[in-house]
């Protein structure tokens, strides 16, 4: 299939590795094709730059974000969550139309160093920001609550854990579960859809507390799972 992801970090490199090595064709969307391929410096979360990155996997192609919109058949999110709406709107309304949007960005803000806060989050998340700047896609939040390791190799973490989805168009979070399965392994009785878009509020605030979860564990692979009891009986 035909994939297009917005970015060139941490997690476009891991999500787009995965995804190339299952046999997809995968176009990465940047700002600056020169500049990214000219940028030697490790990425924020300390994964290698993109110009070594793709030195290792020839087969990936880096364009303009508009490009890889009009690559993709379904689209991934994977920009900085202060960037996502500017990305996108680098496309052609029409290369959206229809189409799947992975979005597993969050709308961290690091600006005031560690704990970052949140850009938007309560009343609103940036899930719902994209859907209602293009409505014409389909944005269905997911994986945004765990490392990109997680993301594509959910066995890295023994036992049981749990996985979001977030969207208003239920075909397309189906589509999104059977992708969550045949790309990267996640057993269907991981996934959990939460229900419409404004759901995402939930996964993105989430972040709050992964981030004190990774100081305190130290272990980047920190997830949880969603366990359910029975009504206990008074
Ligand atoms: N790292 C993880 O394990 C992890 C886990 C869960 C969720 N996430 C979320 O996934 C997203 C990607 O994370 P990451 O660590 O891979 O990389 P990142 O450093 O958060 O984002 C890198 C990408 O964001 C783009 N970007 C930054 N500012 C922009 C702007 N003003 N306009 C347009 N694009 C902009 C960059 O474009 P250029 O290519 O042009 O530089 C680059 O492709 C983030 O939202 C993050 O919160 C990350």
């Amino acid at each position: 299939m035909k994939i297009g992801i917005f970015g060139t970090g941490m997690v476009a490199q891991v999500v787009g590795g995965a995804l190339m090595a299952r046999g997809h064709d995968v176009q990465f969307g940047t700002r600056d094709v020169a500049g990214t391929l000219a940028r030697t410096e490790k990425t924020g979360m300390g994964s290698a730059p993109f110009s070594a990155w793709i030195k290792d996997n020839p087969k990936a192609t880096l364009a303009p974000f508009r490009d890889a919109a009009r690559h993709g058949e379904v689209l991934i999110n994977a920009t900085a969550g202060g960037g996502s709406l500017a990305a996108l709107a680098s496309a052609d309304p029409k290369d959206l139309a229809g189409k799947i949007l992975i979005d597993i960005a969050n709308p961290l803000d690091f600006s005031k160093g560690f704990p970052p806060t949140l850009s938007v989050c309560n009343t609103d998340s940036l899930a719902e920001q994209i859907q209602r700047a293009f409505p014409a896609l389909k944005v269905v939040k997911s994986l945004n609550t765990v490392n990109a390791s997680v993301m594509v190799s959910p066995a890295v973490v023994s036992g049981d854990h749990t996985i979001f989805v977030s969207g208003n168009d239920a075909a397309a979070k189906a589509e999104v579960q059977r992708y969550l399965g045949e790309w990267f392994g996640w057993q269907r009785s991981s996934i959990l859809d939460l229900g419409d878009i404004t759901t995402a509020r939930g996964t993105e605030m989430f972040l709050a507390l992964w981030i004190r979860l990774y100081a305190s564990t130290k272990n980047p692979m920190v997830t949880i799972n969603v366990l359910q009891g029975t009504t206990a009986a008074r």
